[in-house]
């Protein structure tokens, strides 16, 4: 790997034995993934220095976060002071509300583990943003910005909606790239890896945040790896849309990046996205959606929700003022969590949702979700769901039955305890 002098005196120790492990890590993970340098990365968004209680208490003797830090982030022998961010850092999801937490089920252990976590990272500098959704909670790169990013929802966003440059990085290589601002240079770094490989073409009109979420879930089931183009059939998206959508291609497949012809802004045409390949065209037509929602709806069977989940990935405002404006003057019978950024949620107070919500039974959730956390309502059965990507993973994860609808649907089933949701 090719090192330029500022590298190789960091990595000789220049800048302290904390930034010379990190770019020793950063230098053997590069060579692994065969890049031949580093790039200079100003936007990062991970997980430094988190902690469970398990981790906690492993690395207690050791000389606790710090410890945390330079053993298991870093995976170094000895443990480091560690200097502050180098390049602006923002904390991800986390497994606990650090205000709803009981409501959650998590053990008192979980929240002060979580709350010395967030202190730690606090005082190196990093942003404690704790959701899945930063350009919802002002981490918003530019585009060609290279960035070194987890969280595969907000991956895909980064790169599609923002043509910023990042791969699905890991806790290890986000907490290394904080410390020295550097990366890997391979993958969704390099332009020439950034061209379609399949082309999508849209036969049945994409409108809803419901719509582009079963559109996101054939995508992710058509691409796997590879990264798509769609045209034909699509209203102009919004933030949301595209949230959803993003999620579910990254769910059922592994999607980091789509173009969306004449909207997103690597794919002014078709041929742009497509550059020298001409793959064959998959079509979506109203066959293929409802194979997608069936396939969403499999598990379900029992129409009584006890439990109903919102905000995946995190609700963004407009998400929030629809469900209380669902909710207003009702009540629910069944469990209703929403979750979503302490931003939104900020937000959400200030206009008066969270009291509309929380009249009606509600409960608004930050820094996690069922998924992340690990948590639903204890004795639920049947969930409710408007996301793509929660209902690929939750039932499984929890041993549950899901149903897959509207955000409407979702209300409702919070409201009368009964599931009717109808096929597109
Ligand atoms: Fe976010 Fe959890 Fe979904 S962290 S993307 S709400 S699985």
């Amino acid at each position: 790997m090719i090192l330029t002098d500022a590298e190789k005196a960091l990595l000789d120790g220049s800048g302290g034995v904390a930034r010379a492990r990190a770019m020793e890590l950063l230098v053997d993970y590069g060579r692994i993934l065969g890049a031949d340098r580093l790039v200079e990365t100003t936007n990062v968004a991970g997980v430094p220095g988190q902690a469970t209680p398990f981790l906690r208490a492993f690395f207690e003797p050791e000389g606790g976060q710090a410890a945390i830090f330079s053993r298991f982030d870093l995976d170094c022998d000895v443990v480091f002071d560690v200097p502050l961010a180098g390049v602006r850092t923002a904390c991800l999801q986390s497994g606990v509300d650090p205000l709803g937490w009981q409501e959650l089920g998590k053990p008192e252990a979980a929240f002060i583990a979580s709350r010395d976590a967030e202190a730690y990272a606090g005082s190196l500098g990093v942003e404690m943003l704790r959701t899945c959704t930063p350009y919802l909670a002002g981490n918003v790169p530019v585009f060609g910005e290279h960035c070194a990013w987890m969280e595969s929802s907000a991956v895909i966003y980064a790169n599609s909606v923002l043509g910023a440059r990042t791969n699905t990085e890991g806790r290890h290589s986000t907490s290394a790239a904080m410390l020295v601002g550097r990366i890997p240079y391979w993958g969704l770094h390099r332009p020439e890896n950034r061209k379609a490989q399949d082309h999508v073409h849209v036969k049945v009109p994409v409108e809803s945040v419901f719509e582009w979420g079963m559109l996101g879930y054939f995508v992710g089931e058509v691409a796997g790896e590879a990264i798509p183009v769609l045209d034909g059939a699509l209203s102009q998206p919004d933030v949301v849309r595209l949230k959803h959508f993003g999620a579910a291609a990254a769910s059922s497949g592994g999607v980091e990046l789509y173009h969306l012809v004449g909207i997103t802004p690597e794919a002014p045409t078709l041929t742009a996205a497509l550059g020298d390949s001409r793959p064959d065209t998959i079509v979506y037509d109203e066959t293929a959606r409802r194979r997608v929602w069936e396939s969403l709806n499999a598990n379900g069977t029992d129409e009584a929700v006890d439990f109903v989940m919102l905000g995946c990935p995190h609700a963004a405002i407009e998400q929030m003022r629809e469900v209380a404006g669902l909710l207003d003057g009702k009540q629910v019978t069944s469990r209703l969590w929403i979750f979503t950024s302490r931003a939104v949620r900020d937000q959400a107070a200030a206009e008066g949702l969270l009291r509309v919500i929380t009249a009606a039974g509600g409960h608004v959730l930050t820094d996690t979700c069922s998924a992340i956390g690990n948590a639903v309502p204890p004795g639920t059965r049947v969930v409710a769901l408007d996301s793509a990507k929660q209902a690929h993973y939750l039932p499984a994860m929890m041993g549950i039955e899901a149903w897959f609808g509207t955000t409407a649907e979702c209300i409702d089933a919070a409201i009368t305890g009964r599931w009717r949701g109808v096929a597109p």
